[in-house]
């Protein structure tokens, strides 16, 4: 079985005016020939001008979230239909800041995840510990159960792909060792395997948290770790080319 192309996926979180659009545009010309899929996920109401300013480029649209229903009397959101319509092709669910901020639990995160499907969009389901089921001895548990619980049945033979993020790692310049990390993501793949079988093996599990130009060929290139999520390093081009260059 082949190891899956690895992605690297930019999330810009709730940040980018229009003049961000230059700087995807310096990472569509910078990323050269590369192994990886490169994917960048700016808030919603970019996805349809970065299609635009991205046009001839390699580079993929991300959403970062969106509802669980396809339509209807819910103010404020944003639907699955809606980015794909807006030219995203993949999506972030799960994320830690929608668990922890909107309280989001496994259930919502999978019906999140079919709701993508449905609209065709291909998922990054977030899981992840924070520092206190870590200092517990709870990370692998935790994780365990979050990719039980998030991923429903029918992802399977659909592309997708899973991003370890440790809470306590995200945005604070602090990553877990590569062992850590290589004991988690072999936990993510086992899990995997027991649910969808054998064809799990090419899900890429994205790591994410804290990922810089300076660490970044060290955790891509650790076992079982086939990309990477990216938040504050990928606000800049410079920055974000650094890590896909380290693929
Ligand atoms: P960070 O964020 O790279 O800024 O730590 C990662 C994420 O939240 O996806």
């Amino acid at each position: 079985m082949t190891s899956p192309r690895p992605l690297i996926a930019g999330n810009w979180k709730m940040n980018g005016l229009s003049p961000a659009l230059a700087e995807a545009r310096a990472v569509a010309d910078g990323v050269g020939v590369t192994t990886a899929r490169v994917a960048i996920c700016p808030p919603a109401i970019l996805i349809h001008r970065m299609v635009q300013a991205l046009a001839g480029s390699t580079v993929l649209i991300g959403g970062q979230d969106h509802h669980w229903d396809d339509a209807g009397a819910f103010t404020g959101d944003t639907s699955a239909a809606m980015l794909a319509d807006a030219g995203a092709q993949l999506v972030i669910l799960g994320h830690s800041e929608r668990r922890a901020g909107y309280r989001e639990s496994d259930d919502v995160v999978g019906r999140k995840v079919l709701a993508a499907l449905r609209a065709g969009l291909e998922p990054i389901v977030c899981v992840g510990e924070t520092l206190e089921q870590r200092q517990a001895g709870e990370a692998l548990n935790i994780v365990r159960s979050q990719v039980r619980g998030s991923l429903p049945d029918a992802l399977a033979g659909t592309a997708f792909s899973v991003a370890y993020e440790p809470v306590w790692a995200i945005g604070t310049g602090l990553t877990p060792t590569t062992p850590e990390i290589e004991e988690v993501h072999q936990a993510i793949r086992s899990t995997l395997i027991d649910m969808f079988g054998e064809a799990a093996r090419a899900v890429p599990i994205l790591y994410g948290g804290s990922v810089k130009p300076g660490n970044a060929a060290e955790i891509l290139h650790a076992s079982e770790v086939g990309g990477a999520l990216v938040g504050g390093a990928s606000l800049k081009a410079e920055d974000f080319l650094g890590i896909i260059r380290a693929v």
